[in-house]
């Protein structure tokens, strides 16, 4: 590795370093402690992200719950990026109490940023219909997936956890906005996840100018992705559709960092589409041209 010294040019003199591979890196979370929720293996959104702020410079802690940490290679991911690994059921305050209070001592400080990357259903696990949903499971499906975005904000708040102008960022996906009628009560759990941004975006941000963002993904094939009924189907629907095509996981990795970086400091409340252009294009002539 080698460093090029740009700081006459650059406004924050800020050293750029390139490695051997010619890949950029910005060291544009230098000095930031965090945590990543929802690594289970290579493909998850939130394996990239962690590969990806370890490049660019930050300290974090892994977290995901109990029974991911015995059938997941999170250990992996902990031995590249120099991390520790906590366990912790999302929907209980108790463990997110224990990890968060846990990651500050190794950290050696309050938090800069946390990326939320947990979903699950026991319905669509199930292949249930939306229109014969199983009631303690759709419960279910929106504490892990909804509800445990707002036991970890609390738990942080409460803790004063996180340092002002931290950034914290939840996955989702377009159905909170519009039918996938295979994404079942997932697609209630988005719009709930997406309402608890903007409400403790609000709080969180008057109090300690802390900001809160969704980022709302194109289909990616990971675990929780290629479980929904009809996946394929929808991953080549969106890939026709959106002029860019689909967002892989490595480019919604590059966005989350930019997130969690000092360069979007004022951005905070939104639901952030990173998608290819498939949220607000109605159809393309690539999709057409097998219909006609
Ligand atoms: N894959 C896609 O197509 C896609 C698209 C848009 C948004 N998303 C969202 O991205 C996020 C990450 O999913 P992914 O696609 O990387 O799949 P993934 O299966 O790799 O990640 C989901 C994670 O949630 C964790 N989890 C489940 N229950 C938990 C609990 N009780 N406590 C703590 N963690 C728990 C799992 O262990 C797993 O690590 C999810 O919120 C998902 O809805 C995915």
């Amino acid at each position: 590795m080698f460093f090029v010294d740009i700081s006459a040019a650059a406004m924050d003199h800020r050293l750029w370093t390139v490695d051997l591979k010619n890949k950029p890196m910005h060291n544009l979370l230098k000095g930031k402690r965090g945590i990543i929720f929802g690594a289970l293996d290579e493909n998850s959104i939130a394996w990239k992200v962690a590969l990806k702020a370890h490049e660019e410079g930050a300290t974090f802690v892994l977290s995901n719950a109990p029974v991911a940490l015995r059938f997941g290679k999170i250990n992996e991911l902990a031995e590249l990026t120099g991390s520790q690994v906590i366990a912790a059921d999302a929907t209980s305050m108790e463990d997110l109490e224990n990890l968060v209070t846990q990651s500050i001592t190794i950290l050696g400080g309050k938090l800069d940023f946390v990326l939320h990357s947990i979903g699950m259903s026991l319905n669509v696990r199930k292949g249930k219909e939306y229109h014969e949903l199983n009631y303690d499971f759709y419960q279910k499906t929106l504490d892990i997936s909804a509800l445990s975005f707002h036991k970890v904000l609390q738990v942080c708040h409460k803790n004063d956890a996180l340092n002002e102008w931290a950034s914290v960022v939840a996955l989702t996906y377009i159905a909170a906005q519009r039918a996938f009628p295979g994404y079942n009560d997932m697609a209630d759990a988005k719009a709930l996840l997406e309402s608890i941004a903007r409400s403790y975006g609000y709080h969180y941000g008057f109090e300690k100018k802390v900001r809160i963002n969704t980022i709302s993904q194109s289909p990616t094939h990971t675990t929780a992705g290629s479980g929904v009924k009809g996946f394929d189907g929808f991953f080549t629907y969106a890939d026709k559709i959106s002029p860019l095509g689909n967002a892989s996981a490595e480019d919604c990795a590059n966005f989350v960092v930019v997130m969690f970086s000092d360069f979007t400091r004022m951005v905070t409340m939104q639901n952030l589409y990173h998608d290819g252009g498939f949220s607000t294009t109605g159809v393309s002539q690539r999709l057409m041209d097998g219909l006609e």
